[in-house]
């Protein structure tokens, strides 16, 4: 993806601020967990969440350990991620923004380091608990790298595309951004039913 100057700026920042917790949430949802954590390293907080919520051990729990910390992304990322003032989604046919949305789900050239949401998140791996709730809701690694109390689903997948994917927030108009939130909602029902 091309980017402007400022844009890269941002990743910069933020590549920099997360170069802790990236490969560890890497880790997290790729490794099935159990083996770091056993050894309680002391990881950044929204990993240290996610990888609790992953083992099913931190039931009510994600809250907590993540509150109070003001770590993680720089500002400018934290505004990126978050829902610019008169926000218009792009507007299409669900079905096809759905199609494209599972496309770009599993599309590494979203991410800057090889990554495609399905590498971690395939047959509903690597969520919490809380991707049951409607939203917007709480999110651990929102609120511990981007202080935000509540999430919507088209932030998350920004968050997503931020942190994990350490790629910039797709243009919040583009078919894009409609398409992956789409197919997330769509993965949310799934994940509902397990
Ligand atoms: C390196 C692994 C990784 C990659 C790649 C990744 N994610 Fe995630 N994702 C996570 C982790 C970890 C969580 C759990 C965060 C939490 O609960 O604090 C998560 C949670 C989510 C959630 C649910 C949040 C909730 O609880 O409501 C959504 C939606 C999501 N990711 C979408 C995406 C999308 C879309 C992409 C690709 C653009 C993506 N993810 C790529 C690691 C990843």
């Amino acid at each position: 993806m091309n980017t402007d100057s400022h844009r890269k700026e941002l990743l910069r920042k933020l590549s920099r601020n997360l170069m802790v917790s990236v490969p560890v949430m890497t880790v997290v949802a790729m490794a099935g967990v159990s083996a770091v954590s056993e050894h309680g390293l002391g990881l950044i907080p929204s990993a240290e969440a996610a990888q609790g919520e992953a083992e099913g051990e931190a039931k009510g729990e994600g809250e907590g350990e993540a509150e109070g910390e003001g770590e993680g992304a720089s500002e400018a990322m934290k505004e990126a991620v978050r829902r610019p003032e008169g926000y218009e989604p792009y507007d299409g046919d669900a079905e096809s923004l759905a199609r494209k949305g599972e496309a770009l789900f599993n599309d590494t050239s979203l991410s800057s380091n090889g990554l495609s949401c399905a590498t971690c998140h395939t047959n509903g791996a690597g969520y919490a608990d809380t991707f049951s709730n409607e939203y917007p809701h709480f999110v651990a690694m929102g609120k511990s790298d981007f202080g935000m109390d509540k999430v919507h689903l088209d932030e998350m997948v920004q968050i997503c595309m931020a942190a994990p994917m350490a790629a910039e927030p797709l243009d919040w108009d583009s078919e894009e951004l409609a398409a992956l939130t789409e197919y997330m909602r769509i993965e949310q029902e799934k994940f509902r039913k397990r």
